[in-house]
């Protein structure tokens, strides 16, 4: 098989954000295992139910992004336990019209960056009702919940020899998942 298409959602939007230094170490070493594509959920409108039946063509892409992949890759950061606005607002629009879910019967996986000590439990776990609740057929194991505070350099590249072992095995893990599960659509 080709490399998965894979569309990485990262709920991080603030300059030097911790989930998308995560996402470019995890570009440079899985570079060849997958075809990522990425979304700027920040380009996306608060959702609106008076848009959603002819949405703006942002909108648009990201359901097309969706529809295209062979599997989403949620990197959340943790906000007063749970995932940021910001990233519900992309998964509201994907949800949307009523019947035309766009993460329906979609492979996930979920990983997240803070720089707290439970490294994104709560956040994550959120998320994972929310997916469940969307009908995706998300990653149990193994997880990925990491205190980024120490892990990156000056220059954003990950310096842990320990969270690259880390980030390995589970990307070994989700290319596994999303490529032997044949529940997609
Ligand atoms: C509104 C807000 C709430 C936060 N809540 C948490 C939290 O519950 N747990 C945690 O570990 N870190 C929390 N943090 C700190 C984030 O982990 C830290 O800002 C992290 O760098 C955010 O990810 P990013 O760099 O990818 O944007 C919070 C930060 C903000 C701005």
């Amino acid at each position: 098989m080709t490399a998965p298409k894979i569309l990485v959602l990262v709920g991080g939007i603030s300059e030097g954000s911790l989930n998308e230094k995560l996402f470019n170490a995890i570009k440079v070493k899985h570079a060849n295992d997958f075809s990522f594509e990425d979304f700027d959920i920040k380009s996306l409108p608060f959702f609106s139910q008076d848009l959603e039946a002819d949405p703006p063509a942002t909108v648009k892409a990201l359901r097309e992004k969706i529809k295209k992949a062979d599997g989403i890759l949620f990197i959340t950061p943790e906000y007063n336990r749970s995932f940021p606005g910001v990233l519900k607002n992309a998964i509201d629009w994907g949800s949307r019209p009523y019947g035309q879910n766009s993460w329906d019967k979609k492979i996930a996986g979920v990983i997240g960056a803070s720089v707290g000590n439970i490294g994104t439990f709560g956040a994550q776990h959120h998320l994972r009702q929310v997916l469940s609740y969307l009908n995706m057929h998300t990653m149990h194991q193994p997880e990925l919940y990491l205190n980024a505070s120490k892990a990156f350099d000056q220059d954003g590249n990950l310096s842990d020899s320990m969270v690259e072992e880390i980030i390995a095995k589970y990307m070994g893990a989700f290319k596994a998942w999303v490529t032997q599960n044949s529940f997609k659509n």
